[in-house]
């Protein structure tokens, strides 16, 4: 049986792979993108810490009092919500004002490096958090923490392109689902579908499951990845 759950990449990308949609001015894809990741009846999603930023909000995270150390265990919040909606923030960052996102319970996945006064801010704040490495996230390791901790079977990976880079170097993306916006981009620079950091991650082969045609020019693809990457040879 896997130790983790099912990974569906799910996005909204232009023709050319970028995936900043500001001034895309595409008025239903944000509708069409929620209609069908909905359809996978995922029990969790999960995204960057840039990404999360307009959804956490804006709290302060107070001094403690106490000079108490926090010891770095895993931290279960309670919670009634069965669909989970998770962060990766290895250093803290994110600033949570609520412990859900339209009543899907928060997951933060840090660093052991992250301060106590942090952690008693998401303890206080009602936040589950999970620690994913000492200094680096190990997203095997969290993604099997997110199996046996909160029952996670089946997650969408939603971007941005870093957390993707960093989930298909590791192998770990077992399905791409991709709402590609009649957009050409153009910007370079900005995020695109796949970003990988310092190396070039080995290029992994799709098989096409699906194609259907979606309102507003948009297409919907669906591939399996290929567990083997391809070799040098094969690429140009
Ligand atoms: N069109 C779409 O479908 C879509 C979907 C989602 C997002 N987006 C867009 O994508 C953009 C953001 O993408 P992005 O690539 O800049 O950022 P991102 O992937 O959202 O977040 C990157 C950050 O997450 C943390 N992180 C990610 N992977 C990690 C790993 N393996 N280990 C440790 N930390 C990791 C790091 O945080 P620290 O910097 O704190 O270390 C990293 O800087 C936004 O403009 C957003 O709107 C588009």
């Amino acid at each position: 049986m896997r130790n983790r759950p099912y990974v569906i990449c799910h996005m909204l990308p232009s023709v050319d792979g970028r995936i900043v949609i500001r001034g895309w001015n595409l008025p239903n894809a944000t509708r069409e993108y929620e209609r069908t990741a909905a359809t996978f009846e995922a029990d969790a999603w999960i995204i960057g810490r840039i990404s999360m930023e307009p959804y956490a909000g804006k709290a302060r995270v107070p001094r403690r009092a106490s000079p108490e150390p926090i010891a770095r265990e895993d931290f279960v919040a309670p919670h009634e919500a069965s669909s989970y909606a998770i962060a990766i923030d290895p250093s803290g960052k994110l600033r949570w004002s609520a412990s859900d996102i339209d009543g899907e319970h928060v997951i933060t996945i840090l660093t052991e490096s992250v301060s106590d006064d942090y952690l008693a801010f998401l303890q206080a704040q009602g936040v589950s958090y999970l620690f994913g490495g000492k200094a680096r996230i190990d997203l095997p390791r969290a993604l099997a923490k997110l199996r046996t901790k909160f029952g996670i079977k089946r997650l969408l990976l939603e971007g941005g392109g870093k957390i993707n880079g960093s989930f298909l170097a590791a192998n770990l993306i077992d399905e791409l689902s991709i709402l590609v916006g009649p957009v050409a981009d153009g910007s370079t620079g900005t995020p695109t579908l796949f970003d990988v950091a310092k190396r070039r991650a080995p290029a992994r082969g799709l098989r096409l499951l699906s194609m259907e045609k979606r309102a507003g020019g948009i297409v919907w693809l669906r591939y399996n990845v290929a567990t083997a990457a391809m070799s040098a040879a094969g690429r140009r």
